[in-house]
C-alpha cells in the first residue's frame, strides 16, 4: 500500500504501536512529558547526525525534538523502526537515552529516534505523514 491510515485513539502517552508500510516496520508512539522534555533538552551539538531526516521537511532541517515531530502534535513520533547501520529492527524504550537500542550491533537512539551512540549513521527516517483527525494519521 502507499499509504496507511492509522487510528491512535487508544494510544495513551508512554505507549506505542507498530503498523507496515511498504514492507518497512514504523512505529507510531505517543511520548510522556518526559520523553519529550529529554528530546528537547539535547545540545544539538552532541548530535552524530544533525538533520532531522524527516521527509515532511527540507532536506537540511536541522534535527531539533520539534522537527522530528510535526507542528502542534510534538508528543507524537511516527517513524521508520529500521536501524540506519546494516537494518535490524531496534527495540523501543530501551538504551542509555531511553529511546531505542539495535541489539544487532548497539545502536542506541534518543527519544526522538535522533543516532547517539554506535555505528549507525543516521537519525531513523521520518516518513511523510501527517494527521487527518485528532485520532487518525495518515502515512505515506
Ligand atoms: Fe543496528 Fe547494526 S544494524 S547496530
Amino acid at each position: 500500500l502507499a499509504s496507511v491510515e492509522v487510528d491512535v485513539s487508544s494510544l495513551q502517552p508512554g505507549s506505542s504501536l507498530i503498523v507496515k508500510w511498504r514492507g518497512k516496520p514504523v512505529v507510531v508512539r505517543n511520548r510522556t512529558e518526559k520523553e519529550m522534555k529529554d528530546g528537547e533538552a539535547v545540545n544539538l551539538g552532541d548530535l552524530k547526525d544533525p538533520i532531522a531526516r524527516n521527509a515532511n521537511l527540507p532536506s537540511d532541517a536541522p534535527a531539533t525534538d520539534a522537527n522530528r515531530t510535526t507542528p502542534g502534535k510534538e508528543a507524537w513520533m511516527v517513524m521508520v523502526q529500521v536501524c540506519t547501520h546494516l537494518g535490524c529492527i531496534p527495540l523501543g524504550q530501551e538504551g542509555d537515552f531511553g529511546g531505542w537500542f539495535c541489539p544487532c550491533h548497539g545502536s542506541q537512539y534518543d527519544t526522538a529516534g535522533r543516532i547517539r551512540k554506535g555505528p549507525a549513521p543516521e537519525n531513523m527516517a521520518i516518513p511523510v505523514f501527517k494527521f487527518i483527525s485528532d485520532t487518525k494519521i495518515l502515512i505515506g
